[in-house]
């Protein structure tokens, strides 16, 4: 364990610029209650905290959306004093074969340990959707075994990744985006206690670029208020690299209005400023959601364009021309959607 910050509800010390801790680390919240969004799960998780008895777990969900932060505090919650010796955490940067299972799992799993009445020794395998299906397999029996005395805890980003044994034998938990406004919450209590300069549409900003990934926010919000001293859209889209949204609008707008020569200019603009691909296209499938003028049938045209754009860029044809062909196709949707129909 090498965790030594704050809870989120205690006032963090004003850091000294430099040497700080990354504030997703100092924040990291050291009990459930204060663990943001997915509330029915986190619930979930407090019965088990209140009761004691910890049943195999598998939670999965996106990146930085809290996973490993829940299971470390449900761990030390049950555990106490006792944390030290009674969790074995394992993550994809340990080496996690079929021997670490056979030998190091095991070995934790038969050893004496002192606990509270009524509790378990608990085994975290973080990122465990890393972990080869035969080192799963390796597990199966193991759980079984020493179930009395150990529970084992997953946490993955994808658990078709997990093989269908383990999946059954665990109690699984799905954790969902974390809710933009849930963010936005999150993110002013830390810059009360960082005491950030920051404007509304500055955080908006942040919440834009992140899409309820609350570890890239947190993240942001720190690298524009250390990197250029205050939180507005200019200096949040300066950092993220992320094409700003406002560019992209006017190259929707060009779009729509079906002048091929402005959006042109417009992308090439954007270009210039050395945004990758993938992320031009992203940008301009989350902003076009968001873009009331566009009729709804268009839209979902326009959405289908690009979402079959993003599918080729993907597929290793990032340049420009890809992009000025959807841009091309987007402009004849929109000048008249139905004399192109083939
Ligand atoms: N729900 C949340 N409430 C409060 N803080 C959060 C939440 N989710 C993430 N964070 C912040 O983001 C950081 C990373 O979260 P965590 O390690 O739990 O992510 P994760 O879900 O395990 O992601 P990964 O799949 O990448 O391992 C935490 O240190 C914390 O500061
Ligand atoms: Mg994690």
């Amino acid at each position: 364990m090498t965790q030594t910050m704050d809870s989120g509800s205690s006032v963090a010390p004003s850091g000294t610029m430099g040497y700080e801790l990354p504030w997703v680390e100092k924040y990291r919240p050291l009990n459930l209650d204060d663990v943001v969004g997915n509330k029915d799960t986190i619930d979930r998780l407090k019965v088990i905290q209140n009761d004691g008895n910890c049943p195999h777990l598998l939670i999965s969900g996106l990146p930085g959306i809290g996973k490993t932060t829940s299971v470390l505090c449900l761990a030390r919650a049950l555990l106490g004093d006792a944390y030290k010796e009674g969790v074995l955490e394992l993550n994809a940067s340990d080496e996690r074969g079929v021997d670490v299972v056979r030998n190091k799992i095991k070995t934790f799993a038969q050893k004496k340990v002192s606990l509270p009445a009524g509790r378990h020794k608990i085994v975290i395998l973080d990122e465990a959707d890393s972990m080869t299906p035969a080192a799963q397999q390796a597990l199966r029996r193991t759980m079984e075994i020493y179930s009395n005395t150990t529970r084992f805890c997953f946490a993955c980003n994808q658990s078709n990744k997990i093989i269908e044994p383990i999946q059954s034998r665990c109690a699984i938990l799905r954790y969902g985006k974390v809710k933009d406004e849930q963010i936005l919450k999150r993110l002013l209590e830390i810059c009360e206690m960082e005491k950030v300069e920051y404007t509304d549409e500055g955080l908006a900003a942040i919440i834009f670029t992140t899409e309820g990934d609350m570890r890239q926010a947190i993240n942001n919000l720190q690298s524009t208020w250390t990197g250029l001293g205050f939180v507005n859209p200019e200096n949040v889209f300066k950092v993220c690299d992320q094409p700003h949204p406002f560019l992209i609008r006017a190259l929707l707008t060009a779009c729509q209005e079906g002048d091929v020569d402005l959006a042109m200019d417009k992308l090439d603009e954007i270009w210039a400023k050395g945004y990758a691909a993938v992320d031009i296209v992203t940008t301009l499938f989350r902003v076009v959601k968001t873009m009331d003028r566009i009729p709804e049938a268009t839209k979902l045209e326009f959405i289908k364009e690009i979402g079959w754009t993003h599918m080729k860029i993907l597929e290793g044809v990032a340049t420009v021309v890809q992009l000025g062909g959807l841009i091309a196709r987007l402009c004849k949707l929109s000048i008249d959607p139905k004399q192109f129909q083939v």
